[in-house]
């Protein structure tokens, strides 16, 4: 090649070289600083003063008992949960999904700082070299909730601990429990997040009165530590619907409802109409029944058998929200019950053969439907539901 050719060919270079350069500069995307509550982390915790580890089991060496009932609970399961891994892997679950399930940032292998045009489908991520994969397996953590500046924080201290701990009442009041526990967010038009036992509950009787804590986490007497002695504590099994997430593992559970069947008789006669009642109150909950995940509902189901075991006549009534979810997600029907609501179902065959009959009710609470456990490819041993309620009644009919 001539001197010419290699000047040519080298401004050639360069100009290309100086048009990427304007052109990316032009079609660089702005990068959007997260605002939004749920995009961020709980900021990195180091390993408060005075202990050796970050981890439950660590935390479980002087809190057993602490640590013996936070493994059973829900919360311990919120990143482990298979449908919980089946619906972050698609691609419609934008990244912040992690964010109430392991909001630590410890927890997270990568570090979101910022969004591409504000786009919550392009995250701009850099690698956590402090990621623990081992606190990630444990979901919503001791230190999810207890570690904030990388100290303990509690609602009062008794001078005993040997790690550092901080008084910070409110941020262990139900403000925690609402962080995540309120989400209303239109994410796709198919993809909405739509849970409200906060406001269920600031809108309800007990608002004031009785909160998260109270009820779900129940004041016992006991040690807090080994050898520490006995004082006022509060159990962390966190009792909930009481629906398992693995088979061989029950949760605690609490029952939001009274259920009592109402007007049935021994003795009916021929073309009489059974005509019972199944009065449903909310009792016990300080927020709708069943609350949170929409996808939750419970079934009520009537039967009468005759002697032959034959079904004669059957009904099934359903408390929980209906969605439509394509094209648009829509709410259609929601008639959980709100705190201390009532509700009457009927069952009144008509009674027109003589003979014994047995009534049976039976309840159920379910988790989801077995179509949408199919849908997330979970298998048949994914518990969906659980009996809550069942009894029978013998009856007679005659002429
Ligand atoms: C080496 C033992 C030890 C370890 C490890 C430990 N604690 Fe403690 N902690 C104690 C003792 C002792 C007390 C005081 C108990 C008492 O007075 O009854 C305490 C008290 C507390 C309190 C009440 C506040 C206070 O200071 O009295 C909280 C909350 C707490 N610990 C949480 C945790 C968490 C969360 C972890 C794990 C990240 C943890 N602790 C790890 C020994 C420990
Ligand atoms: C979902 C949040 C949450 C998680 C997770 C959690 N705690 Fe707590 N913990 C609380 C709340 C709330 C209180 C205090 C309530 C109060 O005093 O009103 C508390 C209180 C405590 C206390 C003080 C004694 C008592 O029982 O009142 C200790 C000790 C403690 N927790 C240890 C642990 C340990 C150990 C773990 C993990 C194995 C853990 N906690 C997980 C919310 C949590
Ligand atoms: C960091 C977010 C976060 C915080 C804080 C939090 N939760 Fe949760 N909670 C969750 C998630 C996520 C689940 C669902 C886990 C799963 O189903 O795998 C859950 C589950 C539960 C359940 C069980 C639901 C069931 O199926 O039975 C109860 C009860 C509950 N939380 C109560 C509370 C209370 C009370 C507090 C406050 C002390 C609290 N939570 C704080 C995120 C949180
Ligand atoms: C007055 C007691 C009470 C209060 C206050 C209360 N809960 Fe509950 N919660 C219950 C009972 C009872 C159930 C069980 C409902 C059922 O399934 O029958 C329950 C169930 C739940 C569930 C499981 C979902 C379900 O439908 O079973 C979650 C999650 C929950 N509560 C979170 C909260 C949060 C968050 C707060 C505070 C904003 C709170 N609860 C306040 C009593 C209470
Ligand atoms: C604002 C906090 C928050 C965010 C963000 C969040 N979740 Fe959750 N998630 C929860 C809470 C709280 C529960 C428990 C609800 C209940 O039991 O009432 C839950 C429960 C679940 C469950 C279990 C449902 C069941 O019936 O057991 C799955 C699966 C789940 N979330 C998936 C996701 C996905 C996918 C995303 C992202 C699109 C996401 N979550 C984002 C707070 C959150």
């Amino acid at each position: 090649m001539s001197k010419k050719a290699i000047f040519l060919t080298g401004m050639a270079i360069l100009t290309l070289l100086l048009f990427g350069f304007l052109s990316n500069q032009a079609t660089k995307p702005e990068i959007i600083p997260l605002s939004k509550k749920w995009e961020k982390t709980i900021p990195f915790q180091e390993i408060p003063k005075g202990i050796s580890g970050l981890d439950a089991a660590h935390c479980g060496i002087c809190h057993p008992k602490h640590y013996e009932e936070w493994k059973i609970s829900t919360h311990a399961h919120a990143w482990r949960d298979k449908q919980f891994q089946a619906e972050i892997k698609k691609e419609t679950s934008p990244f912040m999904c992690i964010n109430c399930h392991i909001p630590l940032q410890n927890q997270q292998a990568e570090i979101v700082i910022g969004l591409e045009e504000g786009d919550i489908y392009r995250p701009v991520r850099k690698k956590n070299p402090k990621f623990d994969r081992e606190l990630q397996q444990e979901g919503i953590t001791c230190a999810v909730c207890h570690i904030r500046n990388n100290a303990i924080i509690s609602t009062s201290k008794s001078g005993k601990a040997p790690h550092q701990t901080l008084v910070r009442p409110n941020l262990l009041s139900e403000e925690l429990c609402i962080h995540c526990h309120n989400a209303v967010a239109t994410i796709t038009p198919q993809l909405v997040c739509s849970f409200e036992t906060g406001t269920e509950w600031k809108r309800g009787p007990y608002s004031g009165k009785k909160n998260c804590i109270n009820c779900h986490f129940k004041k016992t007497v006991r040690e807090n530590a080994t050898g520490f002695g006995v004082k006022t504590s509060h159990l962390h099994s966190l009792p909930g619907s009481g629906i398992p997430k693995e088979l061989g593992y029950q949760p605690d559970m609490l029952n939001g409802l009274s259920i009592q069947p109402e007007g049935i008789k021994d003795r009916y006669k021929k073309g009489d109409s059974l005509n019972v009642r199944l009065k449903v109150t909310n009792e016990f909950a300080g927020h709708k029944v069943p609350t949170g995940d929409p996808e939750r509902f419970f079934l009520f189901h009537f039967l009468i058998r005759n002697e032959k075991d034959d079904t004669i006549a059957i009904k099934t009534e359903r408390i929980g929200e209906k969605w439509q979810w394509y094209p648009v997600a829509k709410k259609l029907e929601d008639n959980n019950l709100s705190p201390e609501e009532e509700r009457i179902f009927t069952f009144s065959p008509l009674l027109d053969k003589r003979g014994r009959y047995t009534l049976s009710i039976l309840v159920t609470k379910h988790r989801m439907t077995a179509e949408a456990a199919n849908f997330n490819h979970l298998d048949e041993n994914y518990p969906k539901f659980i009996p809550i309620f069942e009894e029978n009644f013998e009856f007679e009919v005659q002429n």
